[in-house]
């Protein structure tokens, strides 16, 4: 390998890691827009809000609550499929059965992640 080459190569790299980093960044706002899309799509903002307590309490304060407990997920996850009742007030949330698990699951990682 001559000296030209090196220096090729070492362009190549310069040139394909912004865009490499540009597409991970894309993928992952697109991933936590899913979540909201889902929450929206699903009826869930006639409820809870991101920022302000609604009928049930804001999406903000729920994760406030729940980050970083390793049993978030799954205690969300069954809270938006069986239901909740007792834990923020005297409202009740019913089971959702028409969100199917893998939404459920996008929808809870984005609470938390937000
Ligand atoms: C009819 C109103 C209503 C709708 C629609 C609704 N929620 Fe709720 N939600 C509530 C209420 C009220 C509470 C508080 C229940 C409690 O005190 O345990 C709650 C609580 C929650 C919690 C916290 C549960 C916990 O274990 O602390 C999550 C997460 C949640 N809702 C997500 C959702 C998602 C996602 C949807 C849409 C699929 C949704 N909610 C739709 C009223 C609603």
């Amino acid at each position: 390998m001559t000296d030209t080459h090196l220096t090729k190569g070492l362009e190549m790299k310069a040139k394909f890691l912004p865009i490499l980093v540009a597409a991970i960044a894309a993928t992952t706002v697109a991933m936590a827009g899913d979540g909201k899309a889902i929450a929206t799509e699903n009826g869930c903002m006639a409820c809870h809000s991101p920022g302000e307590p609604m009928v049930g309490p804001s999406f903000a304060k729920i994760a406030a609550r729940y980050r970083g407990k390793t049993d978030a997920p799954t205690v969300l996850f069954q809270s938006i499929k069986g239901g909740s009742r007792g834990k923020w007030g005297v409202m009740v949330m019913k089971p959702d059965t028409k969100l199917s698990d893998d939404d459920t699951r996008v929808v809870v990682d984005w609470l938390l992640a937000n």
